[in-house]
């Protein structure tokens, strides 16, 4: 843990990422008094900018995303900005590297830091092109020798297998493992953070958690906003890459690995990196591709202005199926579904248990346990039970934990604030290993060299901007036996 004093040095200050997620996560932290007393935050970026505007920017991008008690809001504010400064520097220039140190230097000098404790976490916000000589940078001229370093990087890390693991190697040559956060967000969330918890710490669950039980596992992403104004970087991945690769395996791991001998990090990311060397890379036979087109006055994926290649075939959904050979697993299909410009927003997890065998009640449907991750997050169970008064009708109804309902001033932390408290603390968890991430494109790598190949044009099939996405769907899905009847 680091104790007492820390500079976080956020790379990339100028940027989106850092104005919609970096910012706000840092002050929620601050603003529930879980920075370190002596904290110091750098913003750093090519951008020039005079401190009166960094701090405007900061105050309307954390503004944006608290809706709180406005006075209240802006005493704290004004706290946090005096704990922020900014630096403007080249990303490839020992000289901007040299200065960033010397100003760590000196913030460290007047908050009297002991030797020893200071500590420095860099937060690269950044485009993926300049992970490298950023790392490179910061390693030789920026690194703490008198305290601890940590470095977080954001995906995309890497388009497949091989640029991953390029970019794997050059970061290991440059920081240890146990300095590198890599970070999912989809980790940071209340409900992602909860899989172990249902799984583990009930009986119930636990003893039904497998093929003899359960049918099939579907793993949804739907979004109601297409690519506007991302093409540019949206087409570069696809969105496999964009959520499935990472967020929603992430997910599926959980569900799907071995109970870890405890929850420390590295039992917790040994079982998710078996559970991974089990699933075989996806066959283009279980993937239904898709492409947005135009409709109710919303442009299609191709209008986009900031889309280069008007003829792109990138995916904006997907179906894939994957299959985990181990005897737990063998044979349930975990379905995963991910698409832009949807009808809903909603990400969820939804295994569907089997047919109750020689039941008495023929034709009830199947038990579900639903966790829904966002909005609203709740878990709760599909349940058969009878139908109140004089009938002997089944009906299935919710047993509903949702959490609104259920909690009572109920504050979720946002994932990043979640996250950025366990880098601080070095809780690695809810972190991506190195040997997971390979794993992780593993499996997806062979499947998006087809997509991407020229030359095999893999079908890809339109779909409506805010409908369910591809007609084909339902076949898809039913044809790994999921039963729709009890959707919702
Ligand atoms: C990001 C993707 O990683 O996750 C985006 O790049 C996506 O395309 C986002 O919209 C979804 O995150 P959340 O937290 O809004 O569900």
């Amino acid at each position: 843990e680091l104790h007492g004093s820390v500079t976080i040095v956020v790379l990339g200050a100028s940027g989106d990422l850092a104005k919609k997620k970096t910012y706000p996560a840092l002050f929620g932290l601050f603003r529930q008094g879980f920075l370190p007393k002596k904290t110091h935050i750098i913003g750093y970026a090519r951008t020039k900018m005079t401190h009166e505007d960094y701090l405007d920017r900061i105050t309307h991008s954390i503004k944006t995303t608290i809706h709180k008690d406005e006075d209240e809001t802006n005493q704290l504010l004004d706290k946090f900005k005096s704990i922020t400064s900014y630096q403007s520097g080249l990303y490839d220039q020992d000289d901007s590297w040299k200065a960033l140190d010397k100003c760590i230097s000196q913030s460290e000098h007047q908050r009297q830091i002991d030797i020893g404790k200071k500590h420095r976490v860099f937060y690269m916000a950044l485009p993926p092109s300049v992970f490298v000589p950023v790392a490179k940078g910061l390693k030789k001229n920026v690194y703490s020798s008198e305290g601890m370093n940590r470095l977080v990087v954001e995906k995309p890390f890497g388009k497949d297998t091989q640029s991953s693991n390029e970019l794997g190697r050059e970061l290991s040559g440059l920081f240890k493992e146990n300095e590198i956060y890599r970070i999912d967000h989809y980790l940071g969330k209340e409900m992602v953070k909860n899989v172990m918890m249902v799984r583990f710490a009930n009986i119930f669950f636990n003893q039904i958690w497998d093929r003899k039980y359960i049918d099939n596992v579907q793993i949804t992403f739907k979004e109601t906003i297409g690519t506007e104004g991302r093409g540019g970087y949206f087409d570069q991945f696809g969105v496999i890459r964009d959520v499935m690769q990472n967020h929603l395996l992430q997910v599926l791991s959980l569900i799907a690995m071995e109970r870890p001998i405890s929850t420390e990090s590295e039992d917790i990311r040994n079982e998710k990196v078996k559970v991974l060397k089990c699933i075989p890379p996806i066959v283009l036979e279980d993937a239904l591709l898709g492409q947005y087109i135009g409709a109710h006055g919303k442009p299609g994926y191709l209008e986009d202005d900031t889309l280069i290649n008007k003829q792109s075939r990138t995916p904006t959904f997907a179906a894939l199926t994957l299959w985990i050979q181990n005897e737990r697993w063998e044979g349930v299909p975990f379905i995963m579904k991910a698409g832009k410009a949807l009808n809903d927003a909603k990400v969820e997890v939804r295994i569907q248990f089997r047919n109750v065998a020689g039941s008495l009640y023929k034709g009830s449907p199947r038990n579900e346990l639903v966790l829904r991750v966002q909005p609203r997050e709740a878990v709760y169970v599909k349940f058969n039970n009878k139908q109140p008064g004089l009938s002997y009708q089944t009906i299935q109804s919710d047993l509903d934990l949702t959490y609104d309902n259920r909690y009572t001033n109920l504050d979720i932390p946002d994932a990043y604030s979640s996250l950025l408290l366990d880098v601080l603390k070095g809780d690695h968890s809810n972190f991506v290993r190195n040997d997971e991430l390979e794993q992780a494109w593993k499996i997806f790598t062979p499947l998006l060299h087809t997509i991407d190949d020229p030359s095999i044009k893999v079908p890809i099939t339109t779909y409506p901007y805010g409908s369910r996405g591809p007609t084909e769907l339902d076949q898809f899905i039913k044809k790994y036996g999921y039963d729709r009847a009890n959707e919702n």
